[in-house]
């Protein structure tokens, strides 16, 4: 029997909506111009503890809506361990790989990226909550996260109104603020708090006087969105971490929201409170838009590796579904569009 040629593919780093999708996208498109598909679990870390499946058509039908990832995931860099690199290299060649598809967010593209420097044959495939890769308008999963967070701020809204009070949420975003930017300006926030506007004593301090005025005004409710990385006087906050053990590179933050509710609470006198979104936002159903983009990229993958084009990202550019090279992703963040946030910005207090 001939040999099929074989690709294989993992989900690295942290899950998102449209995970699936894009694993059903590569998997059949590949299947049907003649490919074996591979699946290695949980990251990098199925190399390392030889854990892989054979994907075909059944595994990945019915999975398109399907929040998570079917192939389980971790954020195991490989280059934290000694022999982890030369470990892939040497796992890749005995199971008789062609190229492999990562799907990651920055850390894991930028890992993937120094396995194209030293041999590997890879394509990567943007996906994050946080919107931050370099390169590509929207990553997997950003939409969904935008339309969770949206739906939880209108119903703070109602909540603020009824109980006259302000309302903070706290969404993810480490580096950088697009889904507080997105949510807050979908929900017509009063005030949008992100990594890429630092609050000092100044702003701390303008932010409660725009909440007095709004009470002042007779509007007794206020919203303001935080992304999680938004530092107070310089500093994130972190939350105590209670299980480092699994994942070697776990980067947990949380808190910010509330340090800035205490001091608003204290400084305006109006009654004040916090909600955190969490893991929410990361789980569940894709909405339409990922589902969409996560397809168009896997078909994109493919198409690369048919074309011998390793090293490179698919991406979305302009209305175009195309690729950039892994070098130009690799190690930087893609932070907000301060244009899109000056808008949000026209419509607070
Ligand atoms: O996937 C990105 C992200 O959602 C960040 O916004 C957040 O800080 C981080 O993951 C937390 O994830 P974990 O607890 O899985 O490390």
């Amino acid at each position: 029997m001939e040999n099929k040629p074989r690709i294989g593919i993992l989900t690295g780093g942290g899950d998102c909506p449209g995970l699936n999708a894009a694993i059903r996208a590569v998997t059949k498109t590949a299947m049907r111009q003649g490919y074996e598909v591979i699946g290695i679990n949980h990251g990098w870390r199925g190399f390392r503890d030889n854990e892989y499946e054979v994907l075909d058509g059944i595994k990945t039908s019915g999975i398109l809506d399907k929040g998570g990832t079917i192939l389980g995931t971790s954020r195991l860099n490989p280059f934290y361990a000694e022999d982890g690199p030369q470990r892939i290299l040497d796992e890749f060649n005995r199971l008789g790989l062609t190229a492999l598809v990562v799907l990651g967010g920055e850390g894991t593209l930028s890992a993937t990226n120094q396995m194209h420097q030293i041999g590997l044959p890879v394509i990567g495939i943007p996906k994050t909550i946080d919107n931050d890769v370099k390169g590509t308008n929207f990553t997997i999963g950003f939409q969904t996260a935008v339309q969770i967070a949206t739906d939880a701020l209108d119903r703070l809204r109602s909540h603020a109104e009824s109980h006259h009070r302000i309302m903070l949420l706290e969404v993810m975003g480490r580096h950088a603020g697009w889904i507080a930017t997105y949510a807050g300006m979908a929900n017509g926030a009063d005030a949008i708090l992100i990594p890429e506007i630092p609050l000092d004593a100044e702003k701390i301090e303008a932010l409660c006087r725009m909440l007095l005025a709004r009470n002042e005004k007779g509007i007794s409710f206020s919203i303001v969105v935080v992304a999680e990385g938004t530092k107070v006087d310089g500093q994130t906050i972190e939350k105590p971490v209670y299980d480092r053990s699994r994942d070697d590179s776990a980067h947990i933050l949380g808190g910010v929201a509330d340090r800035i509710g205490e001091i608003i609470a204290e400084r305006t006198g109006l009654e004040t409170r916090v909600s955190t979104l969490g893991y929410m936002q990361r789980g569940g159903t894709p909405v339409a838009y990922d589902r969409s983009l996560a397809t168009a990229y896997g078909v994109k993958a493919v198409e690369l590796i048919n074309d011998r084009k390793f090293g490179e990202m698919t991406a979305l550019r302009g209305n175009k579904i195309t690729s950039v090279p892994l070098r130009m992703v690799a190690n930087r963040v893609k932070t907000v569009d301060l244009n899109i946030y000056r808008m949000a910005e026209l419509f607070f207090g």
